[in-house]
């Protein structure tokens, strides 16, 4: 069915939705839509990388009756008994929380495991038990590890990479089994880079678009490893809601399916480059620095591609934003948010 087809039978029948990982990046972007389409939405978050301010925002932008219908519990999905209380009367549950990224997974393998498996299979589980009319969570593209062939097709994997990747490829497994042994239906969502409003652009493991566009903001030089001609399926946050949303009102898709959510377009970092410094313009910030090119690192896929025929197939999936659509909108969000952060002499240029 149709995504507006969709949206408009989720109004007329609202439902009941568990979100973890709430507050954070693609979550809040999840509650959001959730709550502008008439939804009852409970959250669950630790904060270990989301954040208080992502819910406000989300407040904000509802209205008080819609802000009503949400119910946000702070706590750890490892904690078994919590999911099974949590999951009690939910239809539809979107698993989200996780500790991402790649270098934080390899600094720290313990604690990434801990959540993304532990935690895992503690919300997993507990849908089972409640019977949950659909279990949708985020799987990830770096479960193609080493596998070169472009585009990625779901069922060609190659050997994991890091440490996360392999919690990634364990949900997978779990949700196949869980299918195979309980008759547990699931849906995992293979994302490739998303990005737009809400995605940190701070810290040690912030991803390539915020962290660019705040760097930028701020004149500070841009660090390309490699030649830039690496390349990536760049997908704008609203893509993958529609994803989220469709997989979960199809009630009736068979088994456990994994499939990927992107664009089947490549854009490589000087592209990327190209178009954050196009979308700064837009909004009156020019920044003149070339790009500083340093090594490749070491365990970087050098192109990654997704195939969406799968998604499309089943789910009626159809990315509304391209790359650069995506970047005008996610602009201006981040330039309204760190604008406070500018020195004077940038400030002034904004208009
Ligand atoms: N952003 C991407 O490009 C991308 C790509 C592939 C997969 N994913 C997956 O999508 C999901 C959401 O990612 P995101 O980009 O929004 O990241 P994010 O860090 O902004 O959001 C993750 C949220 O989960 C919460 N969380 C972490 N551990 C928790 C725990 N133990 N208990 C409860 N909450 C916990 C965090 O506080 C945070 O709010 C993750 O599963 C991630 O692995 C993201």
């Amino acid at each position: 069915m149709e995504y507006e087809a969709v949206k408009g039978k989720l109004r007329a029948n609202p439902k009941v939705w568990l979100v973890t990982g709430v507050a954070g990046f693609i979550g809040s972007n999840l509650l959001e839509t959730l709550l502008k389409l008439e939804q009852t939405v409970i959250g669950l978050d630790n904060f270990a990388t989301g954040f208080r301010h992502n819910l406000n925002e989300v407040k904000s932008s509802v209205t008080a009756s819609q802000w009503q219908r949400f119910t946000f519990i702070e706590g750890d999905i490892v904690d078994a008994e919590l999911c099974l209380e949590l999951t009690q009367g939910v239809d539809y549950v979107l698993h989200q929380a996780a500790l991402g990224s790649v270098p934080r997974s390899l600094a720290d393998p313990l604690t990434t495991n801990r959540t993304n498996v532990d935690g895992f299979l503690a919300v997993l589980d507990a849908a089972r038990q409640r019977q949950v009319k659909a279990f949708v969570y985020a799987a990830s593209s770096s479960t193609y590890g080493d596998h070169t062939q472009l585009p990625k097709v779901e069922d060609q994997i190659g050997n994991p990479l890091s440490p996360y990747a392999v919690t990634k490829l364990t949900n997978e497994l779990y949700a196949d089994v869980y299918w195979r042994n309980y008759g547990f239906q699931s849906v995992g969502l293979r994302y490739f880079n998303v990005f737009g409003a809400r995605q940190d652009p701070n810290g040690a493991y912030a991803a390539v678009i915020p962290k660019w566009i705040a760097a930028m903001i701020q004149n500070q030089p841009i660090h390309i490893y490699g030649d830039g001609e690496t390349s990536r399926d760049f997908c704008y946050i609203q893509n993958t809601v529609q994803a989220n949303i469709l997989a979960a009102a199809n009630e009736q898709l068979p088994g456990h399916q994994v499939m990927n959510v992107a664009l089947n377009d490549r854009t490589s970092l000087n592209q990327l480059f190209e178009h954050v410094r196009q979308a700064l313009a837009q909004n009156g910030i020019v920044y003149e620095q070339s790009p500083r090119y340093e090594d490749f690192r070491p365990g970087d896929v050098r192109h990654s591609q997704a195939d969406i025929s799968k998604a499309k197939r089943l789910l009626g999936y159809e990315p509304e934003y391209r790359v650069q659509q995506g970047l005008t909108l996610a602009m201006q969000w981040y330039v309204r948010r760190l604008s406070d952060e500018l020195p004077e002499s940038r400030s002034g240029s904004m208009g």
